[in-house]
């Protein structure tokens, strides 16, 4: 806009000018992009363990965390405008579309259903809310959503390359074009993002593809993943640190598996929506989850370029087996508590060895990783209580802390990872 405003004519009665979003219709519109941003992240993070391809998991972990960015701009926003700034939106169809999405029939279709119909739409009623709204008395709101806008677009740019070349490869199955039309049509019934398109007389009904969401109790890996199953090379046999090349080719090698904490932390974050918890919970949650995508990429890049092939190395898909079977406060507990804060002697021992040696490149990852895990054993210090608290859980944190401890001490540390009898 021109600065200063230009005038109002004195002579254009006050009701012909106001073709802007009113303040009541603004707030209704930002709740329902909070919303839809809020539940993408639920069910993606739901998904995460359960989407097999690597590309995929990569992109769902990294839209998780762009998302929690979006529902935390638009609540900073909406709490100027509203009281509670968190407020279901009064819309029944809208709170069954993201129900519904979370029950795709595979991953793909669940790509399809959120890159090529929910997100195209949201950047498009944001595009014009952007332009519609008052731009001064509402630039805050315009502010939020140009940032969000240049995400997501970027976010739907990278996943349809992806899903073009993965339609080439036929690996679209009969289920993804029906669920994505089942996916518009519960858009329909909501009229849109916005709510405000003419909504169809007859609600959608289920195709016979939807599957009834079930969380994850496996980590899926694609094909490529030669020893998903293995865990070789991180108990028993680990090379001996003073053997420099080769210790930090495992060292780098299990970096390239922290997918496995990634994929925990979307279980975790799933299973507690259904408490009453904080935002800044799954806020912090979604960065932590992203950082671990990120470690396992860094261990991609390296081996990478040291010509090691990371599909080659070993999963230890067991991990994930065996966290999934403890509550989502047992879970959390035992990363943070267990595997986060007992790894720093270890870090800082293979610092001293890359910078010692001159290999910056090493050094600079173990750097980054060590900046990242300071958070993430300080989330655990932040969130447990109010986990426990949320759940119900009757231990103390002291005494739950020592319990889950002594857990992963006995089964995790050692190896042994006996499975609970279903
Ligand atoms: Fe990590
Ligand atoms: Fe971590």
């Amino acid at each position: 806009m021109s600065f200063p405003p230009e005038s109002i004519p004195p002579d254009v009665p006050e009701t012909q000018i106001i073709d802007e979003i009113d303040i009541d219709s603004n707030r209704r519109l930002l709740n329902r992009y909070r919303y839809i941003e809020q539940r993408s992240m639920r069910v993606l993070a739901g998904w995460l363990a359960k989407a097999a391809r690597f590309e995929l998991k990569c992109e769902i972990g990294r839209a998780i965390w762009e998302d929690s960015l979006h529902v935390n701009g638009l609540y900073l926003r909406l709490r100027e405008i509203q009281s509670p700034a968190f407020q279901n939106p009064a819309d029944p169809a809208l709170l069954r579309l993201m129900e519904e999405i979370l029950h795709a029939p595979n991953e793909l279709a669940l790509a399809v259903a959120f890159w090529r119909v929910l997100k195209p739409a949201l950047c498009a009623a944001m595009e014009k809310h952007e332009s519609t709204t008052f731009p001064n008395s509402d630039l805050p709101s315009v502010y939020a959503i140009a940032h969000i806008l240049l995400d997501e677009r970027a976010q739907i740019a990278r996943i349809e390359k992806l899903l073009v070349q993965w339609e080439a490869e036929r690996r679209f199955d009969s289920a993804v074009a029906p669920w994505a039309d089942y996916i518009h049509a519960l858009l329909r019934d909501a009229g849109g993002i916005t709510g405000e398109a003419t909504r169809p007389a007859a609600p959608a009904i289920a195709p016979a593809v939807r599957r009834n969401f079930v969380p994850p109790n496996e980590a899926a890996r694609d094909e490529r993943f030669t020893n998903a199953e293995t865990v070789a090379g991180i108990w028993g046999n680990t090379p001996n640190e003073a053997d420099y090349g080769e210790h930090t080719s495992w060292e780098f090698e299990r970096y390239s598996t922290e997918m496995l904490a990634a994929e925990t932390i979307g279980l975790v974050m799933f299973q507690m929506t259904a408490v009453p918890i904080t935002w800044e919970f799954f806020y912090d949650l979604a960065r932590h989850l992203y950082d671990e995508v990120r470690h396992g990429l860094m261990g991609y890049e390296w081996m990478t370029l040291h010509q090691h092939d990371p599909y080659k190395a070993p999963q230890a898909l067991a991990v994930f087996r065996w966290r999934s079977q403890f509550t989502p406060v047992e879970q959390y507990g035992m990363l943070t508590m267990g595997n986060e804060a007992n790894v720093f002697p270890y870090r800082l021992r293979r610092l001293e060895a890359h910078r010692q040696l001159g290999h910056r490149l090493n050094e600079q990852f173990v750097r980054y990783d060590m900046a990242d895990e300071t958070q993430h054993v300080r989330f655990g210090k932040r969130w447990l209580p109010e986990m426990l608290k949320a759940v119900g859980e009757p231990r103390s944190l002291k005494q739950f802390t020592k319990e889950i401890l002594e857990v992963w001490h006995e089964q995790y540390a050692t190896g042994k990872y006996p499975l609970q009898a279903e």
